[in-house]
């Protein structure tokens, strides 16, 4: 047995039962869904979805679709305006994927819009997310089962030849039908953007709603959002934030780890999976306290600690950066 053989299992009712217990024991999954192969995790468990970041070895805490039952699990998540009701209304579930505001009362962990006011919610049509959102009772944060910088997955075999012994189980629902990945469109301000095409397309929007997909072009309109994947600061403390230190200044918030303690510890373990599920937290609460600054313990450069650097590369002032 090589290590690179996940337990692969044909989308049964016991193979769903399986799947099951793992997401609510905090594991990932890989899941067909009809655009492309997902790795799921429960989106309101931080840690299981920081696996997810592991899993895949993505250098930065891109945020992450959260894929609901429908409409009435995504107002739980998301300020639906009307504008997003018609487009849930006209293709949902299916392969479009919207960015809404983000409820400030969503239980969705703070990793999975990587500290962002928008998230990104689908309601897939494939059975296997279905049946899992439904028992699961929330949503299922997921990207493209693939390791970070490759190919999107279409079939099980691909997701094992990908992503190998990182995943626990991967459930084989055959090829996917759409082997795109979703269109994304951003609600906002009565306008839509669209950040990326996918298989819902422009023409289909324009019949449903009346309305042109506006290009997310940051040159042509300072207002509009910036395309998946390019965001050049998901979150950015509102406080100048130092990298690298192990004794804070007495004005500074100090956001420890392992053994460097400070006001308060992303993972007094040193695990970096814990400290990646509570790192935006963590930058959001030094941002409201009292204190006029914010300092960061040196952590780990090495596989989620990379992904963890690039993100408090992001978030620190411009000339701090080079430390991290
Ligand atoms: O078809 C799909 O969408 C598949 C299946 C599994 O559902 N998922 C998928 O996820 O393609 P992923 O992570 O590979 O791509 C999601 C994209 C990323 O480029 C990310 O930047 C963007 O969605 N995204 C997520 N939340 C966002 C937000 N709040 N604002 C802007 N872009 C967002
Ligand atoms: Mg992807």
């Amino acid at each position: 047995m090589t290590q690179a053989c996940p337990e692969l299992e044909y989308a049964t009712e016991r193979a769903l039962g399986h799947a099951l217990s793992l997401l609510r024991d905090g594991q990932i999954v890989a899941i067909p869904t009809e655009t492309v192969y997902g790795l799921a995790a429960d989106a309101t468990n931080g840690e299981a979805v920081a696996r997810i970041y592991a899993a895949k070895g993505r250098p930065s805490f891109n945020p992450l679709i959260a894929h609901v039952s429908g409409a009435d699990m995504a107002a739980d998540h998301a300020l639906v305006s009307p504008l997003a009701s018609l487009l849930m209304e006209a293709f949902w579930p299916g392969p479009l994927t919207l960015v809404l505001p983000l409820r400030s009362d969503s239980k969705v962990a703070n990793i999975v819009t990587a500290g962002l006011e928008t998230i990104a919610l689908r309601a897939p049509s494939h059975l296997v997310p279905q049946k899992l959102i439904a028992a699961l009772g929330g949503p299922l944060a997921a990207p493209s089962a693939n390791m970070s910088g490759r190919l999107s997955p279409t079939t099980a075999k691909h997701v094992a030849a990908s992503l190998g012994g990182a995943v626990p189980l991967i459930i084989d629902g055959g090829a996917c039908e759409a082997g795109l990945e979703s269109t994304i469109v951003e609600v906002r301000a009565q306008r839509l953007f669209l950040l990326r095409p996918g298989p819902v397309t422009a023409e289909q929007v324009k019949a449903a709603t009346g309305m042109d997909l506006l290009m997310s072009d940051l040159s042509a309109d300072p207002q509009a959002p910036s395309s998946p994947g390019q965001l050049a600061s998901h979150y950015a403390p509102r406080k100048p934030l130092r990298l690298n230190v192990s004794e804070a200044l007495p004005d500074e918030f100090h956001i420890g780890f392992g053994a460097i303690g400070g006001d308060l510890n992303l993972s007094a373990g040193g695990s970096l999976v814990e400290a990646a599920a509570g790192l935006f937290a963590a930058l959001h609460k030094a941002d409201a306290s009292p204190s006029t600054a914010i300092a960061v313990a040196p952590v780990p450069r090495e596989g989620l600690g990379l992904a963890i650097a690039d993100r408090l590369r992001r978030a620190a002032t411009p000339g701090q950066a080079g430390l991290v």
